[in-house]
């Protein structure tokens, strides 16, 4: 019975262990199937705005006609993700994310209800939400686009 009681205690003291982690969340905009779930809609180009990372742009399903077609603005639930390949031309090592997420009205009304998110490799979250950073450039190039500024 003490073992059993040991054991209990052991077990308990490593869930709590697990719950206490403090890793960073991975984005609930970034399914871990997108490569097959979203689409690509801008091939790999170098991005000055970026800090000169080449980068390809994906959509989700709710967003990819609109995004192609340039119909403004976006619908609620769209999510935009421009993958971050550094200095590699090729787009072949990724190392991060930029994404944008179309909230409902309301949620920022003066940056057109964008979330922004910057990530990991991994689509862990390293910055989160109302981004002033992100929102003031992408606000200043593309107002008359929804925010968004890669073209075609
Ligand atoms: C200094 C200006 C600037 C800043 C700051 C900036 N961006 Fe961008 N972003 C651009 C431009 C310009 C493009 C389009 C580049 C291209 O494709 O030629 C772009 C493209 C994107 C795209 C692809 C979708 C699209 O059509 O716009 C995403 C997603 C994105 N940025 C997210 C972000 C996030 C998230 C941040 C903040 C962490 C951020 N950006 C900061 C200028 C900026």
């Amino acid at each position: 019975m003490k073992v059993l009681t040991w054991i209990a205690g052991a077990a308990l003291t490593l869930l709590g262990g697990c719950f206490q982690d403090n890793t960073a969340q991975r984005s609930s905009f970034l399914p871990l199937d997108y490569q097959t779930t979203f689409r690509p809609v801008r091939d790999c180009r170098q991005v000055v705005e970026h800090q000169n990372s080449y980068q390809k742009v994906l959509t989700n399903p709710v967003a990819s006609d609109p995004y192609t077609t340039a119909s403004y603005p976006l619908p609620v639930g769209s999510v935009v993700v421009a993958e971050q390949y550094g200095d590699d031309s090729s787009c072949g090592s990724l190392n991060g994310y930029y994404l944008m997420a179309k909230e409902k009205q309301g949620y920022d009304n003066a940056g057109n209800d964008w979330h922004w998110q910057k990530l990991d490799l991994n689509g862990r979250i390293e910055q989160d939400g109302k981004l002033q950073a992100c929102s003031s450039c992408h606000q200043a190039k593309c107002a008359a686009s929804d925010y968004l500024c890669s073209p075609p």
